[in-house]
């Protein structure tokens, strides 16, 4: 039975350890490139003893971005500005993903710390924000879309397969959709959002349409040997949502269409937010568990994912077979390594550089 320390092997990427670094968003890269915040900020994750570290969702085109400092990889220059961060995680021993992303209904917002709002339409930053039907999503974000065309769907969906080709010769080894959040894959499968009464909407057939689409030509250049992951949010915690079993549905669907693994999320499709028990350490393991008996994937959560015990249980439970950190391991990069120690382990397994781990080791 594997534990939070085993090894976990997918396609041709080996991680040293079930603990993966959860894609966050900086919103600090200019016109999509990335910088050295970025570089310090996840190769110090894999210093931190990390198996897998996920850059934050980059865009796949410029109006898929939530706020003006997301990254992106809509272009070339974009791609290389990772190279150097590719290598750098390497190189201390984790092994590089990126998620990939289009913002929908909820892009164009200022970032958290300048309002966590839309800028205002006559905004000289602000753009034209498009997703499946044009009703908003309220709240702090009240622009209403421009609902997509045929002609935009097709290019959005290749536009997740330029950027997943990008996201290769940059050198990452593994890639995950973001699918989840209230963006935009989550908000054409979500009835809460898709009002449309076409092919992509409706029917869960027909609300399941664009991301098995996006899923076919990603996989169309992603290669075989390579992880294939989706971040999906199976449940709201709202009325009106699709029921649990609709989203296990769509997650077998995307095993045949090629998908890996799958990053159990929540759906963040309405600004309702009540009912989510935000209290409960690792709430969506329970959840992930069932995704995993029942659709036969891999699978990979997060949220209150906190101590080490709770990470290391759920791995152990066979809830899942990785733990993503988000918040705690912005907190404490040396996560990994304070989590062997709870845990008990004498020699922290591969969770410090020989830089470091000959001094620590001695108490
Ligand atoms: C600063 C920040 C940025 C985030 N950006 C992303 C993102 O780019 N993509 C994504 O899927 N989730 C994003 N999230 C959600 C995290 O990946 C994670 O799922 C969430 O924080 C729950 O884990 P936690 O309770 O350990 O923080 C972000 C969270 C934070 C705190």
């Amino acid at each position: 039975m594997p534990d939070l320390f085993s090894e976990f092997t997918l396609k041709d990427a080996t991680l040293k350890n079930r603990i993966a670094v959860s894609p966050m968003c900086q919103y600090s890269a200019v016109d999509g490139v990335v910088d050295e915040w970025h570089l310090v900020n996840l190769a110090s994750r894999a210093v931190g003893g990390a198996g897998l570290v996920i850059a934050e969702a980059s865009a796949v085109s410029p109006e898929g971005r939530i706020t003006p400092g997301d990254a992106g990889l809509w272009n070339d220059t974009q791609a290389q500005a990772y190279q150097p961060i590719v290598r750098a995680i390497e190189k201390h021993g984790a092994v590089a993903g990126i998620q990939i992303a289009h913002a929908g209904r909820k892009a164009s917002a200022n970032r958290p710390w300048e309002g966590d709002d839309h800028m205002a339409a006559d905004d000289p930053r602000a753009w034209q924000p498009i997703a499946p039907s044009d009703n908003p999503f309220g709240a702090n974000l009240p622009r209403a879309p421009r609902a997509m065309t045929l002609d935009d769907i097709a290019r959005v969906r290749d536009a997740f397969a330029g950027a997943a080709r990008r996201a290769l010769q940059a050198g990452f080894k593994w890639l995950e959709l973001h699918f989840a959040h209230g963006y935009l894959g989550q908000s054409f499968f979500s009835p809460l959002a898709n009002r449309r009464t076409d092919a992509y909407g409706g029917s869960f057939e027909n609300r399941a349409r664009f991301l098995l689409e996006t899923l076919a030509a990603v996989r169309a250049v992603w290669p075989e040997r390579l992880p294939l992951t989706a971040r999906l949010g199976v449940l709201d915690y709202v009325p009106g949502e699709q029921p649990l079993e609709e989203s296990i549905e769509l997650i077998r669907r995307m095993r045949a269409g090629g998908m890996d693994l799958i990053d159990v999320s929540m759906g963040f499709n309405t600004p309702d937010i009540s009912r989510v028990p935000w209290g409960e350490p690792g709430f969506l393991g329970p959840v992930a568990k069932r995704i995993r008996d029942e659709a036969g994937l891999p699978t990979a959560t997060s949220w209150n994912i906190r101590e080490a015990q709770t990470a290391d249980a759920m791995v152990r439970s066979g809830q899942v077979d990785l733990v993503m950190l988000g918040k705690g391991i912005l907190a404490d990069p040396y996560w990994p390594y304070h989590a062997a120690q709870a845990l008990g382990r004498k020699a922290p397994q591969n969770v410090l550089p020989v830089q470091y781990a000959a001094w620590l080791k001695r108490g």
